[in-house]
């Protein structure tokens, strides 16, 4: 060891042998270590789209181009091999590396296995916190890491987690880098007040215990909170994009290497009082920094140089190029026991008026697109899995998953899903994924296509939300093929538009199936701009898991239809709509909800439901801080209703198989309410803009649940769609809040789902894309559906946020809250399975003709042999390029939640499967970048003392194993099939 150390300092620190931490810099005991990090943040979209970024292209809107970057830094690391540097974003990174010739790419490869340069974070893009949904931020991670051991080799994995920039930090993402085996997290932003107390006690280092269901250390975590969110030290910024004096060191009156020096140890001494062990960490780069590495590089060089010369003088301060891993390395050395934190990092606030809780709901349109393309994400890499080749070339041409796959991974970045990058940058992600979509659709339809043994005219109708479709529109007869991408068999409902007074449905096996023609709605007419198809044919199609069912369509009578029946607006709203499990009681005066029942269980519970606006600060006396894409400031804490005191004009659907009532609070927001028969919970489908701002205000839109529940403060929001975290009102768990801004300041992100409870009932909210959400009062709760402002918010975008939509007067958002009451204790066992339907929702694809080739083919499939049991979901199926398929399942209920649901659980996973037959089975990290037992991490010792390592047992595929939230991962070599 010691001979190891001496080689290390005769050879000097750019020799080092081996990546990893056998790379690391030597430091000097005795004495304050300073570990420069240089770095770039290069934002995958923000104020440039990302081909703009990459590509240096228009510069007076940022001056950035990554392409330049990457060239930079690879020279000046090359030209002097002391210095060092990290990068994060892979989706750049990979975009250059394709560009770039052999010579170069061994260059590359040598310095990642010197650990010269070194990955952090390593996913395709630095994902959200907030609006990231578990299922799309793990695989864009994955996609990332597996990227970099393809190309750099085991050198090339990242150690550490580099969340430097998103606008707050999520306790399921935490949980996640532990289990990829990351050995730290680093963070930029905190609340201002969680970080001056953390900076007094010196916590600024931590364990993140990230999860209540796994044992510890799985889902431990030690957290790094940067001193500068990202920045260099005040002074000492060298980019050509800066404007700090550099180092003068010659024999000119320019000479200003003392002033630096000493400023130097200035701030290397008063950071250090913040932090625990004589190693500190400055992050010397930001946003789209080292196009012109030289500047920084000579710059830090100089540094490095005169402030350790001062050590002959007596300093007691040593500065030097490091990484990330290494300062982390030196931490874990220093044997010390650290603080353990258990809640998130949520809200975040930078001042007293400033909480970044806006964003959690910017951009509603985007955040549901989002959403939607993960689904479709999911279903075209199912298909590419189990219909194999065929899927990927076929009748249709060629298809396949990863522009999708792309595109979902580039939207988990924390200024696109987030709603924080400007308005023609967003419209980029958009036709991003839209790209995406279109290869998975020739996938899908290749799939259907080898999986039925027929060849029929697919038609995909994307605008089904506004009821527009050619096809079912014009057809007297035609095919729907519902594909079901969840592990259990579905009853989905169906919604298509058709001109036609009647229809007879038939599933697969020629069996009539109820049916209902209802007129279009008047908003829903609205919306879509006069074309399309008067009335809408209902029906349910029950679908097998992980396959698909095909259903017929005719109609019944020929020639011109009769006028569709109109609904007659009524004077007083109805009492009443119920099913066989629900009744849902309105107030016949003002027409908005009243009251909820369940009447399986027998509980009942008054609600008042009804949307309010916000108005948006412009700024106060208090605060010139305005509400903008980041931000959320309402000038009251009183919303105003939407609706006026007189309450909203309603009319009634009733059929066999849907009531709903429709309510009309104002011009520009209107709301479904809707009762399936069959389905034990309530639809709230809301249509909301253009919001209007004629009037000079800036308006935020919330749905408001009131009820009598007595709820102590207390309230619950889900972590990345995952885990649930209580919420207290006006608290935080770690320190002792002053509460600033009493409406938003209580906000929490509400990725699928919002609570709350007494004793005995719960009242939950299921969202379908992300949204802000609350709750301001007891029994109260709340979500932000939509937002327009007309302030820029001052944190970079520099815009207004007010989506102008297609028609330029402002955009209209569409979707839907379901309403679960429930007893507590049979709660859980209802809203997890019912979120996972929302995110991973079963497809239609339409087929003209019937009777056509498409009924001689097979009308049904499942690609499973039995159901997955009720806690377990399928969360990834996709084929690799050598035919191995790799599989994620996971438990979806937490420990304690539920009396049957929380059970362990057991899979077969050998015989799981009837598409193909599984071979052999092998364990990996959940990153699938390795095998799982080649993880090892750094041990941490919490306060609360040591936690026990568990080791993994062996696999046996025919049994395995699922405690509660635990996710495992499985690359299984497979035979048969298409
Ligand atoms: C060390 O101190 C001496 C005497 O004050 C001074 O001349 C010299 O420049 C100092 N060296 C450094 C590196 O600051
Ligand atoms: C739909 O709109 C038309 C025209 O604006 C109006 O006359 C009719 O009453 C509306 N129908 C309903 C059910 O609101
Ligand atoms: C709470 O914060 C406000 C705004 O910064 C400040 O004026 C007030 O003094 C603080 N109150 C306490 C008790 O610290
Ligand atoms: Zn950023």
């Amino acid at each position: 060891m010691a001979a190891l150390l001496l080689l290390l300092l005769l050879l000097g620190a750019g020799a080092a042998a081996g990546c990893g931490y056998q790379s690391c810099p030597p430091t000097r005991p005795g004495l304050l270590n300073v570990h420069l990090v240089p770095h770039t943040h290069d934002d995958v979209g923000w104020l440039k789209t990302v081909d703009q970024y990459f590509y240096g292209v228009r510069n007076s809107v940022q001056r950035a181009g990554v392409r330049y970057i990457l060239d930079s830094v690879v020279a000046s690391l090359v030209a002097e091999p002391s210095r060092r540097f990290v990068y994060a974003e892979v989706a750049f990174l990979a975009r250059w590396w394709a560009q770039q010739d052999q010579a170069t790419r061994q260059r590359v490869r040598q310095l990642v296995h010197e650990g010269r340069l070194e990955l952090v974070g390593g996913g395709w893009c630095m994902s959200d916190e907030a609006a990231a949904h578990y299922g799309p931020a793990l695989e864009q991670l994955a996609l990332g890491r597996r990227f970099l051991r393809r190309e750099l080799g085991g050198c090339g994995a990242p150690r550490v987690a580099w969340q430097i920039d998103p606008f707050g930090h999520a306790r399921q993402l935490a949980a996640i880098f532990a289990q990829m085996g990351y050995d730290g997290l680093f963070v930029g932003r905190v609340d201002h007040q969680d970080k001056a107390r953390r900076q007094e006690l010196r916590r600024m280092e931590l364990i993140w215990r990230a999860s209540t269901s796994l044992r510890p250390p799985a889902a431990d975590i030690f957290t790094g909170i940067l001193p500068n969110v990202y920045n260099p030290p005040d002074g000492f910024c060298w980019d050509q994009l800066c404007s700090d004096p550099p180092v003068v060191d010659g024999d000119t009156v320019e000479n200003n290497v003392d002033t630096i020096v000493s400023s130097f140890l200035k701030v290397a001494h008063s950071q250090a009082e913040h932090y625990r062990t004589n190693h500190i960490l400055m992050t010397m780069g930001s946003d789209f920094h080292y196009e012109n590495a030289h500047l920084w590089f000579s710059n830090m060089d100089q540094l490095i140089a005169h402030v350790n010369a001062r050590q002959a003088n007596g300093s007691r301060v040593h500065v030097l190029y490091s990484t990330p891993s290494c300062y982390l390395q030196e931490l874990n050395r220093a044997n010390l026991s650290w603080s353990v934190k258990t809640d998130d990092f949520f809200p975040y606030a930078d001042g007293p008026h400033q909480f970044w809780t806006g964003y959690f709901t910017s951009r509603p349109a985007l955040k549901r697109y989002e959403r939607l393309s993960y689904n479709f994400l999911q279903i075209c890499s199912q298909l590419e899995a189990v219909a194999g080749a065929a899927a990927r070339e076929g009748p249709y041409g060629s298809g396949d998953s990863s522009v999708l796959r792309e595109a979902v991974a580039v939207l988990q970045h924390h200024d696109a899903v987030s709603g924080t990058a400007k308005q023609d940058v967003t419209d980029d992600y958009a036709r991003q994924l839209a790209g995406g979509w279109q290869r998975c659709q020739v996938l899908v339809a290749n799939a259907l296509a080898a999986l039925s043994g027929s060849k029929p005219d697919f038609v995909f109708c994307d605008a089904l939300n506004v009821s527009v479709c050619a096809l079912s529109e014009a057809a007297a007869r035609f095919s729907v093929i519902v594909y079901n991408p969840l592990g259990r068999r579905l009853s989905w409902p169906l919604r298509l538009p058709v001109s036609g007074a009647a229809y007879a449905v038939l599933d697969a096996q020629g069996r009539p199936v109820p049916s209902e023609v209802v007129p279009v709605s008047n908003v829903t007419r609205w919306l879509r701009g006069g074309a399309g198809a008067a009335r809408e044919l209902l029906f349910q199609a029950s679908v097998p898991p992980l396959g698909f069912s095909t259903f017929s369509v005719s109609r019944l009578r020929r020639g011109e239809p009769p006028r569709p029946p109109k609904p007659t607006p009524r004077l007083s709203p109805p009492r009443e709509i119920r099913n066989e499990h629900v009744r849902v009681l309105f107030d016949p005066v003002t027409g908005l909800l009243e009251q909820i029942e369940n009447l399986d269980a027998g509980v009942s519970l008054p609600v008042l439901q009804s949307f309010y606006w916000y108005n948006a600060s412009t700024g106060n006396s208090e605060s010139s801080q305005a509400s903008g894409a980041y931000i959320f400031r309402p000038n009251s804490s009183d919303p105003s209703p939407v609706s006026s005191s007189k309450g909203v004009s309603t009319y009634l659907v009733q059929n066999s198989l849907v009531q709903e009532l429709h309510q009309n609070f104002s011009s520009w927001c209107s709301q479904v309410v809707r009762l399936r028969a069959g389905q034990p919970y309530l639809e709230l489908e809301w249509t909301v803009g253009p919001i209007p701002v004629d009037d000079g205000v800036g308006k935020e839109i919330i749905s408001r649940f009131e009820t009598p529940l007595r709820t102590g403060s207390v309230f619950y929001t889900d972590s990345n769609g995952r885990q649930i975290l209580e919420r207290r009102r006006n608290y935080r768990p770690t320190w002792d809040l002053n509460q600033t801004e009493p409406v938003a300041g209580n906000y929490y992100p509400v990725n699928t789902r919002i609570f709350i409870k007494d004793e005995k009932v719960q009242l939950t909210v299921l969202t379908d894309r992300s949204q802000g959400g609350s709750s301001i009062f007891d029994g109260s709760l709340e979500l932000m559906v939509h937002r327009r402002l007309l302030c820029d918010d001052n944190r970079g975008v520099g815009e207004p946020l007010s989506e102008p939509g297609a028609t330029g007067r402002g955009l209209v958002v569409r979707g839907r809250h379901l309403v679960l009451l429930e007893p507590v204790a049979s709660a859980a066992e209802r809203h997890r399975p019912l979120a996972q339907e929302l995110v991973v929702a079963p497809y239609a694809v339409l087929a003209a003709g019937e009777g056509s080739s498409f009924s001689r083919g097979r009308r049904e499939f499942s690609a499973l042999r039995t159901e997955l049991p009720p806690n377990v979901h399928l969360l990834t199926l996709a084929a690799e390029d050598d035919g191995n398929v790799l599989v994620r399942l996971e438990h979806q209920f937490e420990r304690g939640e539920s009396v049957n649901g929380s059970q362990p659980v057991t899979i077969d996973l050998l015989s799981l499967f009837s598409a193909f037959s599984v071979v052999s089975v092998q364990e990996l990290s959940l990153g699938a970048d390795l095998p799982l037992d080649a993880v090892s991490r750094l041990v941490w010792t919490p306060d609360t003392g040591p936690s026990q390592s568990h080791p993994s047992a062996k696999l046996d595929p025919r049994r395995v194993r699922l405690e509660p939230m635990e996710i495992r991962t499985f690359l299984a070599s497979v035979q048969g099939g298409l």
